[in-house]
């Protein structure tokens, strides 16, 4: 209870941060590089309260009902606008985040043992909530690029189970930062096509692009919104807190969706946070929010490449991510992925083994660049190169 005593009076909303009110807090004195969060300085208190009462203004009490099973259509249909043609409002249904939209195509659209498709690595706990959905998951060889379209087709065409459905996280891939280039998207989805097999595009970090240079198309996009469900989500670029996604896939795919029962019991997930949402959308403030936040994200992805580049041993590889949140450390040889992350704990850094993420090809590990400050950055970075340099002189194969 001593969180909630210590929330009574007046908030300043930074220092919040207790156990017991969000999802995750480090141990105090840990340079935490493992969750894929905002810093809480990133997160936008003001301008959602703003968009609250916005909503409320202009909504009154519809704003408190519940909402239509696939969201209010004045998000849907701006979210249509930003997707371009073919997307129509009837393309898109409103859900309480990705997680929640993975949960739904699990359950209501497959069945269990039914089989997925899945990158070599990717996002755990999207795996995770695939498998708690009774799916078995297949993992396909990725290389530089992505998934392995000759390795898709192996697996889409082995005797046994056909898989019902591929899942890939293509823009700003959690945890390598891989983004799929336009000509592998397309061959990916031209054998699964052969198959007649749909792709779920996972693209949470869609709009977490930090270079200038153009973004590829989405698959959906690319598809024409025929064969592929995408997942957006407003966890990273505005707060998770909102518990606010969309899943946009052809009509017939949203209707049996949303003709779940429990959207006739209980309506449009997070009817008012919708609503809040809707009101940045129409005003431009969520596009201005993006520019500042992507600014904000470019400064730690830099402050943490660049000490990382001028600290870290000869044998330790990363590409600068040209978006999302993390940056992927690879070492080579012999190096063993926990003895790295056990360092990495010894010097008060938290990072995520490379393991907890499928079989990479060599010993890695996830840095989350958007958890902290630039100079915290350096700072674990200095760190992390004086605790892996000090492995590396214990190793006798190094
Ligand atoms: C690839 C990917 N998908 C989905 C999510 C979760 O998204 P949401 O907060 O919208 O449920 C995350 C968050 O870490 C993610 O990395």
């Amino acid at each position: 209870m001593g969180a909630a005593g210590k929330a009574a009076g007046p908030l300043s909303h930074r220092r919040r941060w207790y156990p017991d009110v969000v999802q995750q807090v480090a141990p105090p004195g840990t340079f935490d590089l493992g969750p894929g969060y905002l810093d809480p300085g990133l997160l936008p208190v003001d301008l959602l309260r703003g968009a609250y009462a916005d909503a409320l203004a202009e909504f009154g009490s519809a704003a408190l009902s519940y909402g239509p099973n696939s969201g209010a259509l004045p998000l849907r249909a701006l979210l249509a606008d930003r997707l371009g043609p073919p997307c129509t409002p009837d393309h898109i249904m409103v859900t309480s985040g990705t997680s929640h939209a993975l949960h739904l195509i699990a359950t209501i659209l497959f069945r269990r043992h039914d089989v997925v498709l899945v990158e070599q690595v990717g996002y755990d706990l999207g795996r995770a909530i695939l498998a708690d959905s009774g799916l078995r998951l297949r993992a396909v060889e990725m290389d530089d690029s992505g998934m392995v379209p000759e390795a898709l087709e192996r697996a889409l065409g082995a005797a046994g189970d056909t898989p019902a459905f591929v899942y890939l996280n293509p823009t700003f891939h959690n945890p390598t930062g891989l983004l799929v280039p336009s000509g592998r998207r397309r061959e990916l989805l031209a054998v699964a096509a052969a198959y007649g097999v749909p792709v779920v595009e996972d693209d949470a970090y869609a709009e977490i692009g930090l270079t200038r240079s153009g973004m590829p198309d989405s698959m959906a996009a690319l598809s024409g919104y025929r064969g592929v469900i995408r997942l957006g989500s407003f966890s990273k670029s505005l707060a998770p807190g909102l518990r606010l996604g969309w899943l946009a896939a052809d009509p017939e795919t949203v209707a049996r969706i949303q003709a779940h029962h429990v959207f006739d019991s209980g309506g449009s997930p997070n009817h008012l946070a919708s609503l809040a949402v809707t009101t940045l959308l129409a005003t431009g403030a969520y596009d201005r929010h993006l520019t500042w936040l992507r600014s904000a994200l470019r400064d730690r992805r830099d402050a943490l490449a660049a000490a990382l580049s001028a600290n870290l041993p000869e044998r330790f590889v990363f590409d600068r991510p040209a978006g999302g949140f993390f940056l992927w450390v690879t070492a080579d040889g012999e190096r063993d992925e926990r003895g790295l992350v056990t360092a990495a704990r010894n010097a008060d850094v938290r990072v995520l083994a490379g393991g907890r993420f499928g079989r990479p090809a060599r010993p890695s590990v996830r840095l989350a660049y958007s958890f902290n400050s630039p100079p915290r950055l350096t700072a674990a970075a200095h760190r992390l190169a004086a605790a892996w340099k000090s492995t590396e002189r214990r190793l006798p194969c190094s």
